[in-house]
């Protein structure tokens, strides 16, 4: 099958072109490298079946060239993460949401089956647990610019919903912090990469708050795994899922797991929210995600354990980093 993939030098979407290459897809990346890096995709540029466009998805006419040569597209694309899109209101904005708006746009005009990748950040500060996919979402007030991210995914969910309402095939993924290789060390986003970036440096692991927030990690062949069985099945289609790992594990547990597997003589140290971001930051102390419909339906189930994922993922640190320490 000919497959796009929206952010495909991304950290997530970068795993997913190595997985469809792999299954024997002809795979087409358009990635304006905000985020995303060639180092990424690297290993791939020589590849037949492989086609890098260094654009925005936001050029409708490249976009358009694309969608029309392909079957599926898998739309990760998008400004990530809380930090980012405080730091780039504008642009985060009009990425996840026109960005996503052209893609539904382009593969309605072609009618291409799409997959959304969306975020758990859609159920704000609800600290209902387990989360199901039709519970209420629960953002904070606009003048908050950290919940211009759940609100543009959920606008890009109503987006996707719609069409499908037209008929187009869509379905829309809920990653729940992935993590593994790929991620930036600078942790730009993800508290896994910070925490074991300053743990091979032998700084201070920063915990914001008391540590007792949770998350629930999924390791980024799981997450993968998710995207693929829902882009695939019929039984994804017009569905929204969940794709994490239900084991909660607190902020403070992982600092210390951090420490302990990257055998690092730092120090953990607490750090309030107004420390790290500043006054009115708004953080959800909770976030597990009810994922017995992406078993019911997908057969999905989170299979890597955090131990096995967090080393594999320092594993990788060790490798790509000592060569080329960031800045942290
Ligand atoms: N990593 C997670 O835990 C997580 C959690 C929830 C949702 N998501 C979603 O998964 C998707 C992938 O995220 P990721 O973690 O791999 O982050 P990432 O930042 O590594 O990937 C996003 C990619 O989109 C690219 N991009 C940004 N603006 C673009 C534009 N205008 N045109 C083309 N490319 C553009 C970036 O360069 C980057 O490669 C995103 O949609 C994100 O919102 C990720």
């Amino acid at each position: 099958m000919k497959v796009l993939v929206t952010g495909g030098a991304g950290y997530i979407g970068s795993h997913l072109v190595d997985r469809l290459l792999a299954d024997g897809h002809e795979v087409f990346v358009i990635d304006n490298l905000f985020t995303g890096k060639i180092a990424n995709v690297e290993h791939n540029l020589g590849h037949e079946r492989f086609h890098f466009v260094n654009d925005s998805i936001l050029h409708t006419a490249t976009m358009e060239e694309l969608v029309r040569q392909v079957q599926l597209i898998y739309h990760l694309a998008a400004v990530v993460g809380v930090k980012h899109v405080v730091d780039n209101p504008l642009q985060g904005i009009l990425t996840n949401v026109r960005g996503t708006e052209i893609v539904l746009e382009l593969a309605y005009k072609y009618w291409r089956k799409v997959v959304i990748a969306s975020s758990s950040e859609v159920y704000g500060k609800s600290e209902k647990a387990p989360l199901a996919e039709d519970d209420d979402s629960i953002l904070g007030p606009t003048a908050v610019g950290r919940w211009s991210y759940a609100l543009a995914k959920a606008i890009d969910e109503h987006l996707a919903f719609i069409y499908h309402d037209r008929g187009l095939p869509i379905s829309i993924i809920r990653y729940f912090n992935s993590y593994g290789p790929r991620l930036d060390p600078r942790g730009y986003g993800s508290v896994v990469a910070k925490f074991i970036s300053q743990a091979l440096e032998g700084k201070p692991l920063t915990v914001f708050s008391d540590g007792q927030q949770t998350r629930c990690f999924t390791y980024v062949d799981d997450t993968v795994e998710g995207s693929i069985l829902a882009a695939t099945l019929k039984e994804g289609e017009g569905q929204s899922f969940n794709i994490g790992n239900n084991r909660e594990t607190t902020i403070l547990e992982l600092a210390r797991k951090i420490k302990e597997l990257t055998d690092s003589p730092s120090e953990i140290v607490h750090l309030s929210y107004t420390e790290a971001y500043g006054s009115g930051f708004e953080e959800t102390r909770r976030r597990v995600p009810d994922v017995s419909k992406a078993e019911r339906l997908l057969g999905f189930r989170a299979r890597i354990t955090l131990e096995e994922g967090l080393q594999r993922t320092i594993a990788w640190f060790k490798g790509d980093y000592t060569a080329n320490p960031p800045e942290v």
